[in-house]
């Protein structure tokens, strides 16, 4: 088969609209949180899939927070568009809507956004199309993409400075006001 060396973001807009059915509710009546993870990780694999021409694995997850409930009877949408690729990896930007069709309600219930790599047939990671970006809206999400990579990587330095810089009886001070007790037993 022809490799193809450049795919545009329309190439692999996915969406999946699932309708929320009582068995995916918690105890509170509310949509289990992971229900939610777990359909846009598919969402993911299916537009990174499409856009690599490969199968693609889940490597990282940038931020979830559910910003309102969805409720039993709601209908979900998750959109997906790849927002940036690298050389074998690619970020996809996912909407999640939540719409009620009786009252006619839609709310945003939050924007994540996935790295996915894609594998080859020997299982190793392989190089992706580049993105072709048709408008500025698809220039402003790549560059959203690298400024939050660069955001990524100061912040896993930092913590691994201070997970090596952890001294007990500097960092206990911190815990003042904290809702916890110290019995420290071993030490
Ligand atoms: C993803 C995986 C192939 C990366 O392997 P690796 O040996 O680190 O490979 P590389 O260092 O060449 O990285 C490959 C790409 O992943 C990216 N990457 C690796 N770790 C990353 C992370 N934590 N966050 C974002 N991107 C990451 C690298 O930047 C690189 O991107 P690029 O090619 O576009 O520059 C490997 O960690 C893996 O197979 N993980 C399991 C994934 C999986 O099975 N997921 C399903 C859920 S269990």
């Amino acid at each position: 088969m022809e490799k193809v060396h450049q795919r545009s973001v329309n190439f692999s807009k996915t969406t999946i609209t699932e309708l929320m059915i009582p068995s995916y509710a918690n105890f509170g009546g509310k949509i289990h949180g992971g229900i939610l993870l777990s359909l846009m990780d598919k969402v993911a694999f299916a537009s990174s899939s499409k856009h690599a021409g490969a199968y693609c694995v889940t490597v990282s997850v940038d931020r979830v927070d559910f910003l309102q409930p969805v409720e039993v009877g709601d209908l979900v949408h998750l959109n997906a568009s790849i927002n940036y690729v690298g050389n074998t990896s690619l970020v996809v930007g996912i909407k999640v809507i939540a719409e009620n069709v009786k009252l006619g309600l839609v709310k945003h219930t939050n924007t994540s956004f996935f790295t996915m790599v894609a594998k080859g047939d020997d299982n190793k990671p392989m190089v992706v199309p580049e993105l072709v970006l048709e408008s500025e809206i698809d220039v402003k999400r790549f560059v959203e993409a690298i400024e939050r990579k660069e955001l990524k990587t100061l912040d896993r330095n930092q913590l691994k400075k201070a997970k090596i810089q952890f001294e007990i009886h500097k960092e206990i001070k911190k815990l003042k006001g904290e809702r916890c007790l110290i019995q420290l037993t071993n030490q």
